[in-house]
């Protein structure tokens, strides 16, 4: 099993320029993929993109996007054509951004560029699955992307041997974004709804030895805009405290698949430091 790699010294975003983006199709740049597969998720070789497959995906119509910074890889978005209940899309299945990069700008800009090839080629949607207890994503996704989420998938990925995993069921929302044809993303109306309205939530959070517990309310809320509360550092949570982890997950997953199935998308993520709400809103 591998660990994660050391995160290498913090650095700053050079500008917007100094960033190309460029389709990787060779088996060389296919490895370089790989090398940061390894670092950024850990876990073992088996579960590691085979090359094989990622040729065939490449030639086949897939997006393989790399960031590059003085010659160097330093972020990926992986994307492959699909069609999902009648809708074609791309899926994305990957994006990846050095440790030493994170929270400068890079996923966002390697996301919008994704957006922008894939709706050159013609796509209008854009799905992925991502954990909704992490509440970097749910703040990158919702707010920043502008992606929206109605589907809760349990166990997506099984019992993956990922370091960013392990610790509780492989849990994801399936976002969903909506780009116009130059790849510019189309908000939910719903947003309008959320911004006037606060919200009732549906449980408490109170603090146990360092970590928040969630208590689910016994019944939802029955109003429009609702409130879901996404812990602080549910990765460490789900290495230190695996159980308080897995009551976090399997409270808020029976809440979010009431919420979906009566209706409601997930618009928006009110951040505090690192935890936040979501913001539910029923059409
Ligand atoms: C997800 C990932 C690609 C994002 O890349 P990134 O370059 O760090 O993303 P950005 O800097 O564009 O955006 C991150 C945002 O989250 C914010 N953020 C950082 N920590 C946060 C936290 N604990 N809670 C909420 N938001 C947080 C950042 O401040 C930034 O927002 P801001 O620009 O409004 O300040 C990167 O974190 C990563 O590689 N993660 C591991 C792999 C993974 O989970 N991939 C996604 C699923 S496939």
């Amino acid at each position: 099993m591998t660990s994660p790699a050391a995160p290498s010294p913090s650095s700053s975003l050079p500008p917007a320029a100094a960033v190309e983006f460029r389709e990787l199709t060779s088996v060389d740049e296919i490895r370089l993929v790989q090398a940061m597969e390894r670092s950024v998720w850990g876990g073992e070789d088996i579960d590691i993109s085979p090359i094989l497959l990622m040729v065939a995906l490449v030639k086949s119509g897939a997006l393989l996007l790399g960031a590059f910074i003085d010659g160097t890889l330093r972020g990926f978005a992986f994307s492959v054509p699909g069609d999902r209940h009648g809708q074609r899309l791309h899926w994305s299945h990957m994006t990846g951004v050095d440790d030493g990069l994170r929270s400068a700008g890079l996923g966002t800009q390697l996301k919008f560029e994704q957006a922008r090839r894939v709706a050159a080629r013609g796509y209008s949607r854009i799905q992925w699955t991502y954990d909704p207890l992490q509440s970097l994503n749910a703040h990158l996704n919702l707010v920043k992307l502008g992606a929206r989420a109605d589907e809760y998938a349990e166990h997506v990925y099984g019992d993956s041997s990922s370091d960013l995993h392990r610790g509780a069921p492989t849990d994801r929302f399936i976002a969903t974004w909506q780009i116009d044809a130059n790849g510019t993303p189309i908000r939910s109306p719903l947003l309008a709804r959320a911004a006037l309205e606060d919200g009732v939530p549906a449980g408490t959070v109170t603090r146990r030895e360092g970590w928040d517990v969630y208590h689910a309310a016994p019944s939802l809320p029955d109003t429009p805009v609702v409130r879901v509360p996404v812990p602080a550092r549910f990765g460490a949570m789900l290495q230190h405290a695996p159980d308080l982890a897995l009551d976090w997950r399997l409270q808020t997953r029976a809440q979010f698949e009431a919420l979906f199935a009566a209706g409601y998308h997930a618009v928006d993520f009110r951040r505090a430091d690192d935890r936040g709400d979501y913001i539910l809103v029923r059409p």
